[in-house]
């Protein structure tokens, strides 16, 4: 039986990416797996697609199932298994083949291994693949990286296997090598901020108003049908009002306050840094994990500083209280996504991508975790015309125009009563440095040149100039 691609690695993700290139795509899809019976069990267990599912014994029998030229897609968790299936597969195929990472790679590493492979002939392909366990089977947003020439080949294998938005299939080629999965992990840094955007409004609605799980999982949900109308503000109104069933209990008042990260959201925040963009809202997200994660820590410090003095909380839970934290969150959103923009902008420029960043929030508008209506007015402000930064898109600089108040006030209210808001405050911050003409660094300049003699520019000549700064 010839396949038309074959999938390496029967994860979850690995599975249910085979499963829907055979139920979407039509495709015959080799299986391969280093425990064989698992390939078999997915065959077996989804007798409606076993024809179209080939389970490979070994790796020369999953090689001599594919039509040639091959396309395997390798899906195993980051970093060394990846390179591990590379040097299992590579061997056996040839010019002309095209091997794709599909997992949540590091850009740094796709780049290495698509300079290491291209003399062999092979093409490698680092495709970001974004919407979760139900995205890989029934339609993730794709970001696919690589040469443009192979894009045109996968194409046909990728457009009926993604998500669709208005029937826009959410797919495309982003740019050479790397591309693909630095815009997937730039998706995983903002969709981080957003989430710790949603949840610093969680701590405010639940410890600064004093509303149950329920309760807020009712505004969330009510929030869902306007601006804010996303997958995670969906999910989250979901998690909120779900009972454990043990104790009957909100299910979230009994999970632990310490969440994980597999580094991608870290990532973004390291080639931000590296970059020189400053992705405040998305730093403060990947602190506030690594904070929640020093739980014992944390409890220490509440008996330390647990009984200072704050002022009462202003935030009340009425129409008007609510509003606030509505066009405060959504504010604070859209400066999160603006930082992320402003990496892949600088991204683009470094490494030479061209990314289309119009059509990067035309892939996310379905399929992937930050999915949302915003990302449909962020496609169309790219539409519009040139954006330097989307902060300054007449759509959104009259949105943030309109909202910067509710920020401010929720930011200050917050500050005052003592509840964390790292994200959101980040988000504000940024925002008033940003929107400041003359700034405060022509100090940090004089200091630089008095220690350092770093020299400074002038306002009022060209040049490059040192002083001769007193003697301290
Ligand atoms: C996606 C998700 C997915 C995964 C993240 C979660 O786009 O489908 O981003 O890739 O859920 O890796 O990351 P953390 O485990 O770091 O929260």
């Amino acid at each position: 039986q010839q396949a038309d691609l074959g999938v390496l690695g029967m994860g979850t993700m690995g599975a249910n990416l085979a499963l829907n290139f055979a139920d979407n795509g039509g495709f015959t899809v080799a299986l391969g797996n280093r425990t064989v019976e698992k390939a078999y069990g997915i065959r077996d267990s989804n007798p409606a697609l076993a024809e179209r599912l080939v389970p490979a014994d070994s790796i020369e029998h999953f090689i001599s199932t594919l039509k040639s030229p091959r396309v395997v897609v390798i899906m195993v968790n980051a970093g060394k298994p990846v390179d591990e299936q590379i040097d299992l597969v590579l061997p056996h195929l040839a010019p002309g083949d095209i091997l794709i990472d599909a997992g949540n790679a590091d850009f740094n590493d796709t780049v290495r291994r698509e300079r290491a492979i291209k003399d062999t002939g092979i093409h490698f392909v680092g495709m970001g693949v974004s919407g979760g366990e139900e995205g890989a089977r029934h339609g993730p947003s794709i970001m696919v990286g690589g040469d443009q020439a192979v894009w045109q080949r996968l194409k046909p294998l990728l457009e009926p296997i993604s998500a669709k938005f208005d029937a826009s299939p959410c797919v495309d080629w982003l740019g050479t090598d790397g591309a693909g999965h630095f815009v997937k992990t730039i998706h995983n840094g903002i969709e981080y901020a957003d989430m710790q955007m949603i949840a610093e409004i969680y701590g405010v609605l639940r410890d600064g108003i004093g509303l149950s799980a329920g309760e807020i999982g009712d505004i969330f949900s009510d929030w869902n049908t306007r601006g804010l109308q996303s997958y995670l503000v969906e999910i989250t109104a979901v998690t909120l009002r779900e009972k454990d069933p043990e104790t009957g209990k909100p299910l979230v008042d009994v999970i632990v306050d310490e969440a994980g990260q597999k580094g991608t959201g870290r990532w973004s925040v390291i080639e931000a840094q590296k970059l020189g963009v400053g992705a405040t809202t998305l730093e403060a997200a990947v602190s506030a994990r690594g904070i929640s994660s020093r739980r014992a820590e944390r409890a220490e410090a509440e008996k330390l500083f647990g009984d200072i003095e704050t002022a009462r909380a202003e935030f009340h839970g009425d129409h008007d209280g609510l509003a606030e934290l509505e066009a405060a969150l959504e504010t604070a959103k859209i400066i999160a996504y603006a930082q992320g923009y402003a990496v892949m902008a600088e991204a683009s420029r470094e490494f030479g991508w061209n990314l289309p960043l119009g059509g990067i929030a035309r892939i996310w508008r379905a399929g992937c975790i930050i999915r949302s209506r915003f990302l449909d007015d962020i496609t169309q402000a790219y539409e519009a015309g040139e954006v330097v930064n989307l902060l300054q898109s007449p759509h959104f600089a009259s949105r943030v125009r309109e909202g910067q108040a509710s920020l401010r006030r929720v930011v200050a209210k917050a500050a005052l009563a003592g509840l964390p808001i790292p994200a959101l405050s980040a988000a504000l911050a940024y925002f008033d440095d940003y929107r400041h003409a003359r700034g405060t660094t022509n100090l940090t300049q004089a200091q630089r040149d008095l220690f350092g003699a770093h020299t400074f520019r002038r306002l009022d000549r060209e040049g490059v100039f040192h002083h001769k700064w007193p003697q301290v």
